[in-house]
């Protein structure tokens, strides 16, 4: 008789997204009438950008034809997206990151799930509280967690890093230390950031203690302020602890065209083993890559056309940022974020729960918003909102929460 991979009992009800996507088809499916807005999960809403479109469009073609077909890409993904990944967000901003250090996946949610596995089952992790849900469940799901306690909403092996308004959302360093570091800036959900020097402090951290950093950068694209930083390979030495995971969801749309990448530089190490040759090892077995047409739609994120065109769509989210941060402000709520992320992060009020909020939301606005507590038990009476709908939607949201 086999036996089920008895983490995944574990883990309490269902993804947080997918929670909240079953509460609201339950609702508008009582309420046919109401006309709800989305401002729930990050999902991007505006098209795709003309110089990306086209690229598909050649690219398709491509592939209608025996002289430009491609099959299989290679193991870590396209030279041509590759080197131009590595000219544009690496080497302009100073970093030494090679094309042959970058690893072509189909998105940052799978490569942050994924690659625990090179870690060994009793390593430690710590993460920011709140946090992305997918570290946490991902680790537990390949038994590094502990027992679950649903009073406290923790798990008993997982260091949590509170960030609250009264630390300014900076994770402090732990009591206890860990030896796998989840940093997501600028961060999910909060939507807030640390300075670069702060980053400084993590690398040195990292590197004294013998931890590694996964850190996500998925939203680098939306950082306004010049003390952050949009890679952690601008912090000195961090090649030798981090790795960084990097997404064209939010800044190109790409949330239903999937691609992503992932950073493993050669000279990262645990005891003499090279943790880029493991990473390649899995790529190899376990993944056949991006499409090419995708992988050439990622190349034109980088064409100039491209470049100025999503400068534009980045600049018409944190347009609704600012609609929902002045908006909540001048409501009198308390709001965070929403300068270098498109997450806006309020306290909810009064002595409301994450959930009661939302559900009120709901039901008196018709907005959806995704409950703080999702995120972890330091999320608990805060609630984010995204900016990734249209303007005209966030400009009406905004008008019903201002009516509640
Ligand atoms: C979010 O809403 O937190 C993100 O859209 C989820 C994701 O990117 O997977």
């Amino acid at each position: 008789m086999y036996q089920i991979n008895d983490n995944y009992q574990k883990l309490p009800g269902s993804y947080l997204f997918s929670t909240i996507a079953k509460k609201v088809a339950a609702f508008t499916e009582a309420n046919p009438d109401k006309s709800v807005i989305r401002l729930g999960i990050g999902d991007v809403t505006q098209p795709i950008a003309p110089a990306i479109i086209q690229a598909l469009h050649k690219a398709v073609d491509e592939m209608a034809d025996a002289a430009s077909f491609h099959g299989y890409a290679p193991d870590l993904g396209h030279e041509f997206l590759r080197h131009a990944i590595a000219e544009n967000d690496y080497k302009k901003r100073g970093c030494s990151i090679s094309e042959d250090e970058i690893f072509v996946s189909d998105g940052a949610k799978s490569d942050s799930g994924n690659i625990q596995e090179l870690f060994d089952v009793n390593c430690k992790i710590a993460v920011t509280d709140p946090v992305y849900p997918v570290y946490v469940d991902s680790n537990v799901m390949a038994g590094r967690c502990g027992v679950y306690d649903s009073d406290s909403q923790t798990w008993s092996n997982v260091i949590y890093m509170p960030c609250t308004r009264e630390n300014h959302f900076i994770p402090e360093f732990p009591k206890e230390t860990p030896d796998i570091i989840y940093l997501c800036i600028p961060n999910n959900p909060t939507g807030t950031t640390i300075p670069k020097t702060k980053l400084q402090e993590w690398v040195d951290y990292a590197n004294e203690k013998g931890a590694v950093i996964i850190y996500d950068a998925a939203y680098e694209a939306y950082i306004t302020q010049e003390d952050v930083a949009h890679s952690i390979y601008e912090c000195m030495g961090a090649d030798r602890c981090a790795i960084e995971i990097r997404s064209f969801s939010k800044n190109a749309g790409f949330t239903g065209v999937r691609l992503g990448f992932t950073v493993v530089p050669k000279v990262l190490t645990c005891n003499g083993v090279s943790l880029h040759a493991m990473w390649a090892r899995r790529h190899g077995t376990k993944y056949n890559g991006a499409p090419y047409i995708i992988q050439r739609a990622g190349e034109a994120v980088y064409s100039e056309a491209g470049q100025a065109q999503l400068k534009e769509q980045v600049a018409y989210y944190m347009k609704n940022a600012s609609v929902i941060k002045e908006g909540l402000s001048a409501a009198g709520y308390e709001v965070y974020g929403g300068v270098n992320a498109p997450y806006i992060w309020l306290k909810t009020p009064g002595q409301m729960s994450s959930w009661e909020f939302f559900d009120e939301l709901l039901e008196e606005a018709n907005v959806v918003g995704t409950p703080g507590s999702g995120f972890g038990p330091s999320g608990e009476g805060y609630f984010r909102l995204t900016a990734f709908g249209s303007y005209e939607n966030t400009v009406a949201a905004l008008e019903r929460i201002r009516n509640l």
